[in-house]
């Protein structure tokens, strides 16, 4: 099968589609709820690994324990971690802590607000950088997550695999991205491959930009009840 390209005008439609739906049907979680680049950046750390719902369950207390990037950094490692108690993957909140030292110290305390300076910090790569960077400062930079591929492999039609996959995904996801609302964009990506675009039976026939997908049809199946549990 060969890709579909989008032409402008599409790339235009669908974005719109993708934004209308989000604005309808985006889950209302705790950090969609802030603007606060250290709380956007605690949940990205957190769902690095970790479902939503279990995140949900230890971001509010970790919030309220830690409200600031200072109290962070000023409180011991046993501390912080007993606070990741059931998150699991430690490393993070040691990269965490680490990270919010290494901003008060070298960044006046306030953390960068570009993806290419946040890459430079501990525990932080490509994706949560551009993560943080679109939600928490608005810089227009696409995030690809294994979501955001799966996603953008099936509505371009992409062949050759993973590996031809990722080479090709950033630059589309870029092209894609809606420069007015980055942050919205990414978590609506996200959010379609959360609940719609699903792995192995994606719910095509409720997808918002499915008449610009060049699979559809090859996946479409009735209703699910995964929709339902996530
Ligand atoms: N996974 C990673 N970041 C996310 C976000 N901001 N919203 C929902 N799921 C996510």
């Amino acid at each position: 099968m060969s890709t579909g390209k989008l032409s402008a005008q599409q790339v235009r439609d669908l974005r719109e589609a993708l934004m209308v739906w989000y604005d309808r049907n985006r889950r209302d979680l705790p950090w969609r709820r802030t603007g606060d680049p250290y709380a956007i950046w605690v949940s990205e750390i957190m769902l690095q690994q970790t479902r939503v719902a279990a995140v949900l369950e230890h971001y509010r207390s970790f919030m309220a324990r830690f409200p600031t990037l200072d109290t962070l950094a000023a409180t011991s490692e046993d501390e912080v971690l007993a606070h990741w108690s059931g998150l699991g993957y430690y490393r993070r909140a040691r990269l965490l802590r680490k990270a919010a030292q290494f901003v008060v110290a070298e960044c006046g305390g306030k953390l960068p607000g570009t993806a290419e300076k946040l890459r430079s910090l501990p525990g932080i790569g490509d994706y949560t950088a551009a993560a943080i960077a679109s939600i928490g400062f608005g810089e227009p930079v696409a995030v690809v997550d294994g979501n955001v591929l799966r996603v953008m492999t099936r509505l371009q039609g992409l062949e050759g695999g993973p590996k031809a996959a990722a080479s090709q995904v950033p630059a589309l996801a870029q092209r894609l991205l809606d420069r007015k609302r980055p942050g919205d964009f990414n978590q609506a990506m996200m959010e379609l491959g959360a609940l719609i675009c699903l792995p192995s039976q994606p719910q095509c026939t409720h997808c918002p930009v499915h008449e610009f997908c060049h699979t559809r049809g090859e996946h479409e199946v009735a209703p699910a009840k995964q929709m339902l549990s996530r």
